[in-house]
């Protein structure tokens, strides 16, 4: 029960009108228990001793008192509501904000279904918890220890003759306790189990729709959505058999009460009134024994919802800013690499890789697929960090400068690239949201994206993403190329920015970064020679290492895998005798 005594921490600002709520609560059971001791009235002096006087003020006082208990129920509902609105909310609140500060690592191995069942199915059962587990856990006990005074002072021997079968109910419940904590884990686990595969399905529905498995996709989810629902039937199942036995027994309690009250009344040990009292009571006492194993279900669903989501909150972010971080005022982008290595999982990826790059220069990375240039320069900005070696900027350590300090300095076009479903003109400004149209335009320019914009239907103010307009895969990159332009870094991270582009277009964005990228330091990760020709160095990565280093006439001349390249892509374009001259001029 660790994960609700953490619910009730966050519950702690709410606590005023929690506290106020169980008094309500509380009024409410002892107004409650008024009730058959009227009845007790009624019986033994109106039915018997023929008082009619009385009878009109037992009227009058069951109605106030009906009238007081349902103002009582309404003001609880509210404060119930509030209280408990008010605590989800802030754990969500917590979660989002965690959300963020998890590193990439983490979320290359979360599900997004996941973590969407964590924040809305998990935080749902801890919801419905605090009125229906918790208050009603209270409402249980309360009712119960007062019936139970009561029965004892009115006959102590009925009241033991009618708690002789609580042990059972007790033992009963446990039992019951204990199969449906498995049960409800399991639920939890298979809604994840279906939100992940309703997330990923809807995600990759064009890739299901292309290679026509769509059938195969229903079929699988069939399996899910039967497991799904053996699990809640599952559970129906135990409740459903547990419920009847507690009617059951409080059946008996019934019986034993007419049996044996029956005869205490027949020898005058107790009148008629106290009869129909102690029934009152007895039933109040019972029904929070009927209730309990649905409370401890309730108790049961919090504390698997709450281990969950207590655990997404136990997730340290792998990447920490450092406690102490070195005052900077301004990243100029003077980078080393000094022997850096890195690891996925085990596996080198990276492997004493050794880079200067002063700042205002420009570094073209090429390489195979695989090769690792995004782990390179996803080492930057620590999106990860190197398992071995040290990245300086401006001669310090970038795990000692603060991480955002670090990451507001690079402007990044991440190789896939992600629009929000929101205007091109905040897409483009998210990373400096006060910028002004004039900016905005301005960045958009340089990324050759104004013509297109305009041509859209609202130009910058047009909806794109999941939302909204359609894009070609070129439109989008230069919509990223815009957005890591306008923040006016200090590094620039281009990582197959212009992929998608044509040509033509990507010479004339080539021409513009020269503009844009005037003194900032840039790395440049592109497979056409085109783009990377022009750099202050060139590196070529071969599974991990750095293979070729140069300018582009030095690579020409070693003939390796760069000049190969170059051959491969000019052959075509300008014939294989002007290329041949064209070599030829560069060796000499
Ligand atoms: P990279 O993603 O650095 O390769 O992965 P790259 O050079 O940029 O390749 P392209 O041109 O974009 O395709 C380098 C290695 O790291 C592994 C990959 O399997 C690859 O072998 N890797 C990458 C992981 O193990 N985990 C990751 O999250 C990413
Ligand atoms: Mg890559």
């Amino acid at each position: 029960m660790n994960n609700v005594k953490k619910l009730f921490m966050y519950m702690k600002p709410q606590n005023r009108f929690f506290y106020l709520s169980i008094a309500l609560l509380i009024l409410n059971i002892v107004l409650g228990m008024v009730n058959p001791y009227l009845q007790r009235l009624f019986v033994d002096k109106v039915l018997l001793k023929k008082d009619t006087t009385l009878l009109i003020k037992l009227v009058g006082l069951m109605i106030s008192l009906s009238l007081i208990t349902s103002l009582f129920n309404y003001l609880f509902t509210l404060l119930v509501e509030f209280s408990s609105q008010k605590t989800v909310s802030s754990i969500r609140q917590e979660l989002y904000r965690h959300l963020q500060e998890l590193s990439f690592s983490f979320y290359d191995k979360a599900r997004t279904g996941e973590l969407m069942s964590r924040l809305t199915g998990d935080l749902e059962g801890i919801r419905v918890f605090i009125p229906g587990g918790f208050l009603q856990f209270i409402n249980s006990i309360v009712t119960f220890l007062i019936a139970l005074i009561i029965l004892f002072t009115i006959n102590y021997k009925l009241t033991l003759l009618s708690l002789c079968l609580s042990p059972f109910l007790i033992y009963i419940s446990s039992i019951f306790n204990k199969k449906l904590r498995s049960a409800f884990k399991d639920i939890r686990q298979e809604y994840a189990v279906l939100n992940t595969t309703i997330q990923e399905n809807i995600t990759g529905i064009k890739v299901v729709k292309a290679f026509v498995q769509e059938l195969s996709e229903i079929n699988r989810f069939k399996s899910v959505n039967k497991e799904n629902m053996a699990k809640n039937i599952k559970v129906g199942y135990i409740s459903g058999k547990y419920a009847p036995i507690m009617w059951f027994i409080g059946d008996i309690s019934f019986v034993i009460l007419i049996w044996f009250g029956g005869f205490l009344v027949q020898q005058h040990e107790m009148s008629l009134g106290e009869l129909v009292q102690f029934n009152g009571y007895l039933w109040a006492m019972i029904w929070p024994l009927r209730a309990l194993p649905n409370i401890l279900n309730m108790f049961e669903q919090a504390n698997t919802s709450g281990e969950r989501i207590f655990g997404l909150l136990n997730q340290k972010p792998q990447i920490k800013n450092p406690e102490n971080p070195v005052t900077v005022d301004k990243i100029y982008g003077n980078i080393v690499f000094e022997n850096v290595s890195m690891k996925y999982d085990g596996e080198y990826v990276l492997k004493n890789i050794n880079l200067s790059v002063e700042k205002g220069k420009k570094l073209a990375i090429m390489g195979a697929t695989g090769a690792g240039k995004t782990s390179l320069v996803n080492l930057i900005g620590r999106y990860y960090d190197a398992t071995e070696g040290k990245i300086k900027i401006d001669g310090i350590d970038i795990k000692q400068i603060d991480l955002y300090k670090l990451r507001s300095s690079i402007g990044i076009v991440m190789q896939e690239t992600f629009l929000f479903s929101d205007t091109i003109k905040n897409n483009i400004a998210f990373g400096k949201p006060d910028a002004t149209m004039d900016e905005i335009i301005e960045a958009a320019k340089a990324a050759e994206a104004h013509d297109f914009i305009l041509e859209m239907p609202n130009g910058y103010n047009t909806i794109v993403g999941e939302r909204g307009v359609g894009l070609s895969g070129g439109q989008k990159q230069r919509i990223s190329l815009a957005r890591a332009i306008l923040k006016e870094p200090s590094i620039l991270i281009l990582d197959d920015a212009t992929s998608s582009v044509d040509m033509e277009t990507e010479s004339l964005i080539q021409e513009n970064i020269k503009n844009i990228a005037y003194g900032k330091t840039t790395f440049i990760i592109a497979h056409r020679i085109s783009s990377v020709k022009d750099a202050d160095e060139i590196i070529v990565l071969d599974n991990g290492y750095i293979v070729e280093r140069g300018t582009h006439k030095e690579l020409l001349k070693r003939k390796g895998i760069y000049y190969h390249n170059f051959r491969e892509q000019y052959r075509t374009m300008m014939g294989e005798k002007a290329m041949d001259d064209l070599l030829q001029e560069v060796n000499a």
